[in-house]
């Protein structure tokens, strides 16, 4: 049971907190905690919030912005000597106040299926799950000249309606994965990634892909599927993708086995960290 009385700190880390926030990593997930490979830029952010019993580091969660304006939580991270005290939940309550405060009104996060103590806590919180997903990813070389593929041009909005009822976005409650974390589409957030140059439609496929970051170590671009066949329009996506050169590409399916198998056969693979996602929400 929580103990809701204990005292505990709370504060955004700094870059001099790495060592020990590494250190609970290390003794919450072990030495392959994937928190580990991008601590510097995560502090750098300033999103990290860590709890703080007499000096003690107990306790972690990151807060970062998506494009759709929504919170996106990840890393919760509690000291094996302090779980089930309730520092999950201190921190959902502060991490909502100050989400509250900057105008974010929802914040979400995913766990795996799997992790059913993260479910509970998540479920303990309030955040109600809203869908279902698995990352698939390959990595593409730029060997052959890329087959053009344009974003689809700003005159073309009408477009639009037609991708909002989308049979991808129905299988996930009206979300999709936009870089690392999920959004809720609506026709204002499609329009910003008309503006970016992020929306492919070619009249029987419709995606998203963004241009390549450095994220763990190597150039990636996230695709969300939004229209056509899963087969056809990835293998639009990796000829459009080719135009960036060598790089990771991965995408958040809906979790169904057809998609997945569909996206095996050309060539993405199914990325075991995020096998069966359960995407969470609440409202500030
Ligand atoms: C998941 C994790 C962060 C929970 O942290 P915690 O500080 O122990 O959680 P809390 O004490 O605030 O518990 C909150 C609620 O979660 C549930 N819960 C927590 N631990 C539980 C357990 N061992 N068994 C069942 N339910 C549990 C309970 O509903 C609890 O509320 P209650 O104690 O009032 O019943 C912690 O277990 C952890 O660090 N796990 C490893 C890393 C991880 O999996 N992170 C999540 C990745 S998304």
């Amino acid at each position: 049971m929580a103990a809701p009385n204990i005292a505990l700190d709370i504060r955004i880390a700094r870059p001099s907190d790495a060592k020990l926030v590494a250190r609970l990593c290390r003794r919450a997930v072990g030495p392959g905690d994937y928190v580990l490979r991008i601590l510097s830029e995560t502090i750098a952010d300033r999103g990290l919030f860590l709890v703080w019993r007499n000096g003690e580091l107990v306790g972690m969660t990151n807060l970062d912005r998506c494009i759709d304006g929504a919170g996106w939580l990840s890393m919760a991270r509690t000291d094996p000597n302090w779980r089930r005290k309730g520092v999950t939940l201190f921190l959902q309550r502060h991490v909502i106040a100050h989400a509250r405060r900057r105008g974010i009104r929802a914040l979400r996060l995913w766990t795996l299926s799997t992790n059913t103590v993260s479910i509970k806590a998540c479920m303990k919180g309030g955040f109600k799950p809203v869908c279902e997903s698995a990352h698939v990813s390959c990595s593409i070389g730029a060997k052959r000249k890329p087959r053009q593929l344009a974003p689809l041009s700003l005159r073309a909005t009408s477009s639009l309606k037609f991708v909002l009822e989308s049979s991808y976005l129905v299988k996930m409650n009206g979300y999709f994965a936009y870089k690392w974390y999920f959004v809720k589409a609506n026709r204002e957030l499609l329009e910003k990634l008309l503006r970016k140059g992020e929306l492919y439609w070619d009249g029987k496929s419709a995606f998203i892909l963004t241009k390549p970051e450095r994220s763990f170590g190597v150039p990636y671009s996230s695709v969300a599927l939004l229209h056509g066949q899963v087969g056809p329009s990835l293998r639009k996506v990796k000829e459009a993708a080719k135009g960036f050169g060598r790089i990771w590409l991965g995408l958040y399916l809906p979790y169904d086995v057809n998609l997945l198998n569909a996206a095996r056969r050309t060539g993405f693979k199914r990325d075991p960290w995020a096998e069966h996602c359960i995407v969470f929400e609440k409202e500030t």
